[in-house]
């Protein structure tokens, strides 16, 4: 099986959230299970040429793309993912993404994404390689199915090949005016409202990627049923449940090799479930690199995050003042939303023993936090998949989540469970999104804390689960094939 994996985040290239870790690790499963991927990425400035090993494509040469009545010339570099045989093609137009930001708020935000998917047809065009299945990662790559069905449908090459839309996050959209008709050569027969292309009075790019992809994925069981509900459609249900039986959920995995506490090269101390003691020296090195007083009685919950309203903010800040009388303390790794880093800077600040924040993106750091801390909070308002509650699982920080897409794939509350005369429980998690719900259930997780063995086992039953990408490659696989039998 020939795949073409179309997204603008990867690790260990670009990354702001999930999509990256995917994009790292997916496409190594696949190939591993013998298929053929090659993945495309736009060469952002902030990807070192040297670091990464990047050579010009002599073969592919200038190639001049049009976008918005202006030709660019745009060329092609290109590097082997690491650890892999897996070609990673890099779209390279400075113009458009030299900028030192991977997503932009400028006026030509979709010219960016319009060129990145034409670079990507016209380099298969070049290769006069036609994959079996393009997969293509949110709005910013959901011109491509349309494309393929039309602008491009007079080359012959891309006759069987299939386009197969993933959702990763149903909030960003990639809206924008009608003039993006024009600049995106997208025909005018197609924008009408509530046509395939239209949403509210603007053109979509992720609508466009719904109605014109073979099959549609999102990251999660849960969250493919959610995204048909007004509640979290984020208006393009409607759609969706004309497509209901072409959607599909798909867990995410997780890259062991990267994120294992027993080989997690990022930690000064390995440990494993055999032996946690590992753990409690990462977290006393955690708390000192903060300033912050080690007790190995009281609780430290991390939080990793994109500092956005998604990610349940606004009812964490709702709890905090409880939450700090609480014998607890919090470690905050996080950026984006002013209203958030200036929250977090000023109760680290004034509550410097129990908060401590480090407002940016920090690798590193993240790794730290995970394997230091006894607990993780994410507390969101909706999650297509979320990967830090899956990692925390592995390194016997026990996730405290609220119930929605893939944290309630992932996360089995303990004292329900136990309700249910389970002993499986890994975490702790409620419903209703307000501050209330989510005091308490951290309020049982801090209780439950105190009972050394009962914590134990319920950090072992989440570091004995299993989330390698593996299995979830089999079911893109199967995807994959019936993708491709649509399209015959
Ligand atoms: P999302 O993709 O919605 O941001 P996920 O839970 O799927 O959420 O993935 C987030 C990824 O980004 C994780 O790998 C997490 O560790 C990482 N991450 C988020 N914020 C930061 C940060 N400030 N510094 C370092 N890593 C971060
Ligand atoms: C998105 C989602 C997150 C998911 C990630 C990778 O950014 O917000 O839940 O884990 O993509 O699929």
């Amino acid at each position: 099986m020939k795949i073409a994996f179309v997204s603008t985040e990867c690790v260990p290239y670009a990354k702001t959230g999930g999509l990256a870790d995917v994009a790292g690790a997916l496409p190594k499963a696949l190939e591993k299970m013998g298929c053929e991927v090659k993945i495309f990425l736009p060469k952002y400035s902030s990807i070192d040429e040297s670091t990464h090993g990047l050579r010009y494509n002599w073969a592919v040469g200038e190639m001049p793309i049009r976008v918005n009545g202006v030709v660019r010339s745009v060329h092609l570099e290109q590097s082997k993912l690491p650890g892999s045989n897996v070609e990673v093609n890099f779209i390279d137009c400075p113009h458009y993404f030299h900028r030192g930001r991977i997503y932009t708020n400028d006026i030509d935000e979709d010219e960016r994404f319009i060129l990145f998917s034409k670079g990507v047809i016209e380099t298969l065009q070049r290769f006069g390689w036609a994959p079996d299945v393009i997969q293509c990662n949110d709005w910013q790559t959901g011109l491509i199915p349309l494309y393929i069905k039309d602008n491009y449908n007079w080359d012959r090459l891309f006759d069987n090949t299939a386009t197969l839309f993933t959702i990763h996050n149903i909030g960003y959209q990639g809206r924008f005016s009608k003039s993006t008709l024009l600049a995106a050569e997208i025909s005018g027969d197609l924008y009408y409202p509530d046509g395939p292309v239209e949403f509210e009075d603007s053109v979509s790019f992720m609508k466009t990627g719904i109605a014109f992809s073979d099959l549609i994925n999102t990251v999660s069981n849960k969250y493919s049923h959610e995204i048909l509900t007004e509640e979290y459609g984020a208006g393009l249900h409607t759609i969706l449940r004309a497509r209901k039986e072409d959607v599909y959920g798909i867990l995410n995995g997780v890259d062991y090799t990267e994120w294992h506490p027993g080989v997690d090269r990022l930690l000064p101390f390995s440990y494993s479930k055999k032996d946690l003691s590992g753990k409690t020296k990462n977290k006393k090195f955690l708390l000192e690199h903060f300033n912050m007083p080690f007790d190995e009685n009281v609780p430290l919950i991390g939080m990793i995050s994109r500092l956005v309203q998604q990610k349940g903010f606004d009812i964490f800040a709702g709890a905090l003042e409880d939450l700090l009388n609480l014998n607890v303390q919090f470690l905050i790794l996080g950026s984006g939303e002013d209203r958030y880093e200036s929250l977090f800077r000023i109760v680290s600040q004034r509550f410097p023993q129990k908060v401590g924040a480090y407002i940016g993106f920090n690798n590193e750091l993240s790794h730290l936090i995970e394997a230091g801390a006894d607990m993780f909070l994410m507390p969101s308002r909706y999650e297509p998949c979320g990967l830090n509650q899956i990692y925390s699982l592995k390194y016997g920080t026990v996730p405290i989540v609220r119930k929605t897409g893939g944290l309630a794939d992932t996360v089995k509350d303990w004292d329900e469970e136990k309700h249910h005369g389970f002993d499986h429980g890994n975490g702790f998690s409620f419903y209703d999104y307000t501050s209330y719900a989510l005091y308490s259930s951290v309020e049982r997780a801090v209780n439950v804390f105190k009972h050394k063995d009962i914590w134990k086992k319920i950090q072992l039953n989440g570091m004995n689960l299993d989330f390698s990408w593996e299995k979830s490659a089999q079911k893109y696989m199967e995807l994959y094939k019936m993708a491709k039998e649509k399209r015959e």
